[in-house]
Protein backbone atom coordinates (compact mmCIF):
# COMPACT_ATOMS: atom_id res chain seq x y z
CA UNK A 1 0.00 0.00 0.00
CA UNK A 2 1.19 3.60 -0.33
CA UNK A 3 2.45 5.30 2.44
CA UNK A 4 0.94 8.60 2.28
CA UNK A 5 1.79 11.74 4.34
CA UNK A 6 -1.65 12.23 5.93
CA UNK A 7 -2.79 16.22 5.76
CA UNK A 8 -5.25 17.64 8.31
CA UNK A 9 -7.23 20.07 7.10
CA UNK A 10 -9.38 22.52 9.57
CA UNK A 11 -12.38 23.68 8.54
CA UNK A 12 -14.63 25.85 10.82
CA UNK A 13 -18.00 24.53 10.57
CA UNK A 14 -19.49 27.53 10.79
CA UNK A 15 -19.05 28.28 6.95
CA UNK A 16 -20.23 30.92 4.96
CA UNK A 17 -21.92 28.79 1.83
CA UNK A 18 -21.01 31.40 -1.11
CA UNK A 19 -17.26 31.55 0.43
CA UNK A 20 -14.57 29.46 -1.50
CA UNK A 21 -12.66 27.45 0.90
CA UNK A 22 -8.92 26.16 0.08
CA UNK A 23 -9.32 22.96 2.52
CA UNK A 24 -12.05 21.83 0.64
CA UNK A 25 -10.84 22.16 -2.72
CA UNK A 26 -7.85 20.69 -1.85
CA UNK A 27 -9.90 17.86 -0.95
CA UNK A 28 -12.41 17.62 -3.64
CA UNK A 29 -9.20 17.21 -5.84
CA UNK A 30 -7.99 14.06 -3.88
CA UNK A 31 -11.30 12.93 -4.68
CA UNK A 32 -11.41 13.78 -8.38
CA UNK A 33 -8.38 11.49 -9.09
CA UNK A 34 -9.89 8.42 -7.42
CA UNK A 35 -7.97 9.10 -3.73
CA UNK A 36 -10.50 9.11 -0.73
CA UNK A 37 -10.68 11.56 2.20
CA UNK A 38 -12.35 11.52 5.18
CA UNK A 39 -14.34 14.03 6.45
CA UNK A 40 -17.15 14.83 8.89
CA UNK A 41 -20.91 14.46 8.96
CA UNK A 42 -23.61 15.08 11.73
CA UNK A 43 -22.91 11.34 12.65
CA UNK A 44 -19.51 10.06 12.46
CA UNK A 45 -16.75 10.64 10.43
CA UNK A 46 -17.21 9.39 6.95
CA UNK A 47 -13.94 7.85 4.57
CA UNK A 48 -14.91 9.42 0.85
CA UNK A 49 -14.39 8.54 -2.24
CA UNK A 50 -15.83 8.66 -5.91
CA UNK A 51 -18.76 6.16 -5.78
CA UNK A 52 -18.69 5.90 -9.88
CA UNK A 53 -15.25 4.59 -9.69
CA UNK A 54 -14.08 0.73 -8.70
CA UNK A 55 -10.62 2.61 -8.60
CA UNK A 56 -11.73 4.63 -5.78
CA UNK A 57 -13.39 2.32 -3.73
CA UNK A 58 -11.02 0.05 -4.33
CA UNK A 59 -8.78 1.81 -2.47
CA UNK A 60 -11.57 2.78 0.80
CA UNK A 61 -11.66 -1.11 1.19
CA UNK A 62 -8.22 -1.30 1.29
CA UNK A 63 -7.42 1.43 3.73
CA UNK A 64 -9.79 0.52 6.01
CA UNK A 65 -9.11 -3.40 5.68
CA UNK A 66 -12.80 -3.74 5.39
CA UNK A 67 -14.64 -6.82 4.04
CA UNK A 68 -15.64 -6.41 0.33
CA UNK A 69 -18.90 -8.35 1.15
CA UNK A 70 -19.39 -5.35 3.24
CA UNK A 71 -21.44 -2.72 1.00
CA UNK A 72 -21.01 1.14 1.00
CA UNK A 73 -23.48 4.37 1.71
CA UNK A 74 -23.47 6.66 -1.09
CA UNK A 75 -23.72 10.43 -0.23
CA UNK A 76 -25.15 13.36 -2.11
CA UNK A 77 -26.05 16.85 -1.35
CA UNK A 78 -29.24 17.32 -3.98
CA UNK A 79 -32.16 15.04 -4.71
CA UNK A 80 -31.18 15.59 -8.26
CA UNK A 81 -27.96 13.20 -7.78
CA UNK A 82 -29.73 10.52 -7.02
CA UNK A 83 -30.09 10.12 -10.82
CA UNK A 84 -27.97 6.72 -12.13
CA UNK A 85 -27.45 6.33 -8.83
CA UNK A 86 -30.95 4.74 -7.87
CA UNK A 87 -33.12 2.83 -10.12
CA UNK A 88 -36.34 3.91 -8.81
CA UNK A 89 -37.96 5.97 -5.56
CA UNK A 90 -41.09 4.24 -4.10
CA UNK A 91 -43.41 7.08 -2.46
CA UNK A 92 -42.65 6.09 1.10
CA UNK A 93 -38.62 7.10 0.38
CA UNK A 94 -39.64 10.05 -1.02
CA UNK A 95 -42.00 10.99 1.92
CA UNK A 96 -38.67 9.97 4.36
CA UNK A 97 -36.52 12.16 2.41
CA UNK A 98 -38.91 15.20 2.44
CA UNK A 99 -38.70 14.70 6.52
CA UNK A 100 -35.15 13.86 7.50
CA UNK A 101 -33.03 14.85 4.28
CA UNK A 102 -30.39 16.22 5.22
CA UNK A 103 -30.23 14.23 8.32
CA UNK A 104 -29.29 10.55 9.42
CA UNK A 105 -30.60 8.41 7.83
CA UNK A 106 -29.71 5.91 4.82
CA UNK A 107 -32.30 4.45 2.40
CA UNK A 108 -31.84 1.45 1.13
CA UNK A 109 -33.38 1.74 -2.86
CA UNK A 110 -33.14 -0.27 -6.36
CA UNK A 111 -29.72 0.40 -7.55
CA UNK A 112 -28.88 2.45 -10.51
CA UNK A 113 -26.51 1.92 -13.43
CA UNK A 114 -23.96 4.39 -12.43
CA UNK A 115 -23.09 2.99 -9.16
CA UNK A 116 -19.30 1.55 -9.22
CA UNK A 117 -20.03 -2.44 -8.90
CA UNK A 118 -17.51 -2.59 -5.86
CA UNK A 119 -19.88 0.24 -3.96
CA UNK A 120 -22.99 -2.49 -3.37
CA UNK A 121 -21.16 -5.52 -3.36
CA UNK A 122 -22.84 -7.26 -5.93
CA UNK A 123 -26.52 -6.52 -4.63
CA UNK A 124 -29.23 -5.18 -6.66
CA UNK A 125 -29.63 -2.12 -4.19
CA UNK A 126 -27.61 0.68 -2.91
CA UNK A 127 -27.54 2.66 0.07
CA UNK A 128 -27.80 6.45 -0.14
CA UNK A 129 -28.61 9.25 2.31
CA UNK A 130 -28.12 13.40 2.32
CA UNK A 131 -25.82 14.55 5.20
CA UNK A 132 -26.75 17.18 7.44
CA UNK A 133 -23.10 18.80 7.85
CA UNK A 134 -22.32 21.94 5.82
CA UNK A 135 -18.60 20.62 5.47
CA UNK A 136 -19.35 17.09 3.69
CA UNK A 137 -22.17 18.79 1.91
CA UNK A 138 -19.56 21.48 0.47
CA UNK A 139 -17.63 18.81 -0.54
CA UNK A 140 -19.61 16.88 -2.66
CA UNK A 141 -21.12 20.32 -4.13
CA UNK A 142 -17.59 21.21 -4.91
CA UNK A 143 -16.27 17.74 -6.76
CA UNK A 144 -19.57 17.21 -8.35
CA UNK A 145 -19.69 13.64 -7.02
CA UNK A 146 -21.67 11.07 -5.04
CA UNK A 147 -19.29 10.00 -2.25
CA UNK A 148 -19.28 6.68 -1.62
CA UNK A 149 -18.38 6.63 2.59
CA UNK A 150 -18.08 4.31 5.45
CA UNK A 151 -17.23 5.35 8.79
CA UNK A 152 -13.50 6.13 8.48
CA UNK A 153 -11.93 3.61 11.11
CA UNK A 154 -10.13 0.69 10.42
CA UNK A 155 -12.84 -2.01 10.07
CA UNK A 156 -13.94 -3.40 13.70
CA UNK A 157 -12.53 -0.27 15.86
CA UNK A 158 -15.22 2.07 16.98
CA UNK A 159 -16.33 4.38 14.77
CA UNK A 160 -14.24 7.84 14.69
CA UNK A 161 -16.32 11.10 16.29
CA UNK A 162 -13.41 13.62 15.94
CA UNK A 163 -10.63 13.80 13.37
CA UNK A 164 -8.22 13.22 16.05
CA UNK A 165 -9.86 9.28 16.15
CA UNK A 166 -9.34 9.18 12.18
CA UNK A 167 -5.95 9.82 12.69
CA UNK A 168 -4.99 7.16 14.63
CA UNK A 169 -6.69 4.83 12.74
CA UNK A 170 -5.54 6.23 9.27
CA UNK A 171 -2.53 7.78 9.52
CA UNK A 172 -0.24 6.95 6.49
CA UNK A 173 -3.21 5.33 4.64
CA UNK A 174 -5.33 8.65 3.02
CA UNK A 175 -4.03 11.88 1.61
CA UNK A 176 -6.03 13.73 4.36
CA UNK A 177 -8.57 14.54 7.02
CA UNK A 178 -10.92 17.32 6.80
CA UNK A 179 -11.41 18.52 10.58
CA UNK A 180 -14.52 20.05 11.21
CA UNK A 181 -14.42 19.31 14.64
CA UNK A 182 -16.56 16.40 16.95
CA UNK A 183 -19.78 15.42 15.07
CA UNK A 184 -23.35 15.54 16.64
CA UNK A 185 -25.25 12.77 16.91
CA UNK A 186 -22.35 10.10 17.91
CA UNK A 187 -23.57 6.84 16.61
CA UNK A 188 -24.20 5.97 12.68
CA UNK A 189 -27.48 6.93 10.24
CA UNK A 190 -30.19 4.65 10.77
CA UNK A 191 -30.33 2.60 7.39
CA UNK A 192 -34.01 2.00 6.32
CA UNK A 193 -34.41 -1.01 3.50
CA UNK A 194 -37.50 1.05 1.26
CA UNK A 195 -37.64 -2.11 -1.17
CA UNK A 196 -39.90 -4.24 0.76
CA UNK A 197 -43.25 -4.30 1.31
CA UNK A 198 -43.03 -2.23 5.02
CA UNK A 199 -39.92 -0.20 5.79
CA UNK A 200 -37.13 -2.27 7.67
CA UNK A 201 -34.63 -1.04 9.69
CA UNK A 202 -31.51 -2.51 9.04
CA UNK A 203 -29.32 -0.59 11.51
CA UNK A 204 -30.62 1.77 14.58
CA UNK A 205 -29.46 5.04 14.46
CA UNK A 206 -29.67 8.89 14.70
CA UNK A 207 -33.89 8.50 13.37
CA UNK A 208 -35.77 6.19 15.59
CA UNK A 209 -38.30 4.18 14.57
CA UNK A 210 -40.96 6.16 16.22
CA UNK A 211 -40.02 9.17 13.95
CA UNK A 212 -40.24 6.93 10.74
CA UNK A 213 -43.35 5.74 11.65
CA UNK A 214 -44.79 8.69 11.87
CA UNK A 215 -43.65 9.82 8.53
CA UNK A 216 -44.00 6.16 6.41
CA UNK A 217 -46.09 4.59 8.57
CA UNK A 218 -45.48 0.28 9.81
CA UNK A 219 -42.32 0.37 10.57
CA UNK A 220 -40.28 -3.18 12.02
CA UNK A 221 -37.24 -4.11 12.83
CA UNK A 222 -35.08 -6.50 10.89
CA UNK A 223 -35.49 -9.99 12.83
CA UNK A 224 -31.15 -10.41 12.02
CA UNK A 225 -31.26 -7.57 14.70
CA UNK A 226 -33.05 -9.49 17.65
CA UNK A 227 -32.60 -12.58 17.16
CA UNK A 228 -29.05 -14.48 17.23
CA UNK A 229 -30.22 -17.25 14.60
CA UNK A 230 -31.27 -15.27 12.12
CA UNK A 231 -28.60 -13.51 9.67
CA UNK A 232 -28.87 -9.54 9.59
CA UNK A 233 -30.34 -8.29 6.15
CA UNK A 234 -27.51 -5.61 6.42
CA UNK A 235 -24.05 -7.11 5.46
CA UNK A 236 -22.38 -5.10 7.55
CA UNK A 237 -24.31 -5.98 10.94
CA UNK A 238 -22.60 -9.42 11.07
CA UNK A 239 -19.39 -8.25 11.76
CA UNK A 240 -17.91 -7.52 15.22
CA UNK A 241 -17.56 -4.02 15.22
CA UNK A 242 -16.80 -1.35 17.65
CA UNK A 243 -14.45 -3.37 19.73
CA UNK A 244 -12.38 -1.41 22.34
CA UNK A 245 -8.72 -3.44 22.83
CA UNK A 246 -9.87 -4.95 25.71
CA UNK A 247 -12.79 -7.42 26.05
CA UNK A 248 -16.34 -5.49 27.21
CA UNK A 249 -18.98 -7.48 29.25
CA UNK A 250 -22.60 -5.55 29.39
CA UNK A 251 -23.93 -5.81 32.90
CA UNK A 252 -27.96 -5.78 32.98
CA UNK A 253 -28.34 -5.02 36.99
CA UNK A 254 -27.44 -3.08 39.80
CA UNK A 255 -24.92 -0.58 40.19
CA UNK A 256 -24.07 -2.96 43.42
CA UNK A 257 -23.88 -6.35 41.06
CA UNK A 258 -21.65 -4.77 38.64
CA UNK A 259 -19.21 -3.74 40.91
CA UNK A 260 -19.25 -7.12 42.64
CA UNK A 261 -18.25 -8.30 39.27
CA UNK A 262 -15.76 -5.81 39.41
CA UNK A 263 -14.50 -6.96 43.02
CA UNK A 264 -13.72 -10.47 41.90
CA UNK A 265 -11.65 -9.72 39.24
CA UNK A 266 -9.83 -7.27 41.17
CA UNK A 267 -8.88 -10.09 43.72
CA UNK A 268 -7.90 -12.15 41.01
CA UNK A 269 -5.16 -9.28 40.38
CA UNK A 270 -6.66 -7.90 37.08
CA UNK A 271 -7.03 -4.31 36.42
CA UNK A 272 -10.61 -3.03 35.31
CA UNK A 273 -12.87 -0.74 33.28
CA UNK A 274 -16.36 0.26 33.76
CA UNK A 275 -18.28 2.34 31.26
CA UNK A 276 -20.89 4.12 33.02
CA UNK A 277 -23.77 7.00 32.90
CA UNK A 278 -22.65 9.97 34.52
CA UNK A 279 -25.50 9.16 37.26
CA UNK A 280 -23.82 6.10 38.23
CA UNK A 281 -20.19 7.12 37.74
CA UNK A 282 -19.02 7.86 41.25
CA UNK A 283 -20.53 4.55 42.78
CA UNK A 284 -17.93 2.60 41.34
CA UNK A 285 -14.09 1.71 42.85
CA UNK A 286 -12.18 0.74 39.41
CA UNK A 287 -8.99 1.28 37.88
CA UNK A 288 -10.99 3.11 34.80
CA UNK A 289 -14.19 4.99 35.29
CA UNK A 290 -15.44 6.42 31.82
CA UNK A 291 -18.69 8.23 31.75
CA UNK A 292 -20.57 8.27 28.46
CA UNK A 293 -22.87 10.80 28.50
CA UNK A 294 -26.60 10.91 31.31
CA UNK A 295 -29.41 8.59 31.31
CA UNK A 296 -31.86 11.14 31.35
CA UNK A 297 -30.62 11.99 28.17
CA UNK A 298 -29.72 8.97 25.80
CA UNK A 299 -28.38 11.93 23.14
CA UNK A 300 -25.91 12.57 25.10
CA UNK A 301 -24.51 8.88 25.83
CA UNK A 302 -24.56 8.80 21.94
CA UNK A 303 -22.57 11.66 21.30
CA UNK A 304 -19.66 9.85 23.91
CA UNK A 305 -20.43 6.98 22.91
CA UNK A 306 -17.22 6.22 20.70
CA UNK A 307 -14.82 8.21 22.64
CA UNK A 308 -15.29 6.76 25.47
CA UNK A 309 -14.86 3.00 23.91
CA UNK A 310 -11.96 4.39 22.51
CA UNK A 311 -10.63 6.08 25.91
CA UNK A 312 -10.43 2.50 27.34
CA UNK A 313 -7.30 1.66 25.04
CA UNK A 314 -5.24 4.64 26.72
CA UNK A 315 -5.14 2.70 29.69
CA UNK A 316 -4.38 -0.89 30.88
CA UNK A 317 -7.54 -2.63 31.33
CA UNK A 318 -7.79 -6.20 31.11
CA UNK A 319 -11.82 -6.29 31.35
CA UNK A 320 -14.07 -3.42 30.88
CA UNK A 321 -17.93 -4.12 32.28
CA UNK A 322 -20.24 -1.73 30.88
CA UNK A 323 -23.36 -0.73 32.11
CA UNK A 324 -26.62 -1.16 29.77
CA UNK A 325 -29.33 1.73 28.72
CA UNK A 326 -33.17 1.26 28.36
CA UNK A 327 -33.91 0.42 24.18
CA UNK A 328 -36.15 3.31 23.97
CA UNK A 329 -35.48 6.55 21.05
CA UNK A 330 -32.13 6.78 20.34
CA UNK A 331 -31.04 3.90 23.34
CA UNK A 332 -32.47 1.08 20.54
CA UNK A 333 -28.88 2.30 18.52
CA UNK A 334 -27.23 2.22 21.40
CA UNK A 335 -27.17 -0.67 22.74
CA UNK A 336 -27.07 -1.94 19.16
CA UNK A 337 -23.51 -0.80 18.90
CA UNK A 338 -22.80 -1.48 22.39
CA UNK A 339 -23.99 -5.23 21.87
CA UNK A 340 -21.78 -5.57 18.70
CA UNK A 341 -18.43 -4.25 20.71
CA UNK A 342 -19.17 -6.53 23.31
CA UNK A 343 -19.63 -9.29 21.07
CA UNK A 344 -23.11 -10.20 22.64
CA UNK A 345 -21.83 -11.20 26.29
CA UNK A 346 -24.11 -9.97 28.81
CA UNK A 347 -24.27 -10.80 32.42
CA UNK A 348 -27.71 -10.69 33.98
CA UNK A 349 -28.04 -10.26 37.84
O1 LIG B 1 -23.77 7.63 9.58
C1 LIG B 1 -23.38 6.85 8.69
O2 LIG B 1 -24.13 6.10 8.07
C2 LIG B 1 -21.87 6.87 8.38
C3 LIG B 1 -21.52 8.24 7.81
C4 LIG B 1 -20.08 8.32 7.36
O3 LIG B 1 -22.40 8.57 6.79
N1 LIG B 1 -21.53 5.81 7.48
C5 LIG B 1 -21.51 4.51 7.85
O4 LIG B 1 -21.10 3.65 6.86
O5 LIG B 1 -21.83 4.12 8.96
P1 LIG B 1 -20.66 2.14 7.15
O6 LIG B 1 -20.10 1.65 5.86
O7 LIG B 1 -19.78 2.08 8.33
O8 LIG B 1 -22.01 1.38 7.38
C6 LIG B 1 -22.89 1.15 6.29
C7 LIG B 1 -23.91 0.12 6.68
C8 LIG B 1 -23.31 -1.26 6.77
O9 LIG B 1 -23.91 -1.96 7.86
C9 LIG B 1 -23.71 -1.87 5.41
O10 LIG B 1 -23.77 -3.28 5.46
C10 LIG B 1 -25.08 -1.24 5.20
O11 LIG B 1 -24.94 0.09 5.67
N2 LIG B 1 -25.45 -1.21 3.77
C11 LIG B 1 -24.87 -0.51 2.78
N3 LIG B 1 -25.47 -0.77 1.59
C12 LIG B 1 -26.46 -1.65 1.84
C13 LIG B 1 -27.44 -2.31 1.04
N4 LIG B 1 -27.52 -2.11 -0.28
N5 LIG B 1 -28.30 -3.17 1.66
C14 LIG B 1 -28.23 -3.38 3.00
N6 LIG B 1 -27.32 -2.78 3.81
C15 LIG B 1 -26.45 -1.93 3.25
MG1 LIG C 1 -18.77 1.48 10.03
Amino acid sequence: MIEYKTEVWSVDKKMDEEKEYPQITQASLWIKKNEVVAFPTETVYGLGGNALSDEAIEKIFRAKGRPSDNPLIVHIASTEQLEGIVASIPERAKKLMDAFWPGPLTLVLPKGEDVAGRVTAGLSTVAVRMPDHPVAMKLIKECGLPLAAPSANVSGRPSPTTAQHVYEDLKGRIPGILDGGATGVGVESTVVDCTAETLVILRPGGVTKEQLEEVAGETSMDPGLLNEKEAPKSPGMKYTHYAPDAPLYLVDGSPAFLQELVDKQKEAGRKIGVLTSEENASFYQADTIIPCGSREKLESVAHHLYDALRAFNESDVDIIYGEVFPKKGVGAAIMNRLEKSAGGQIIKE
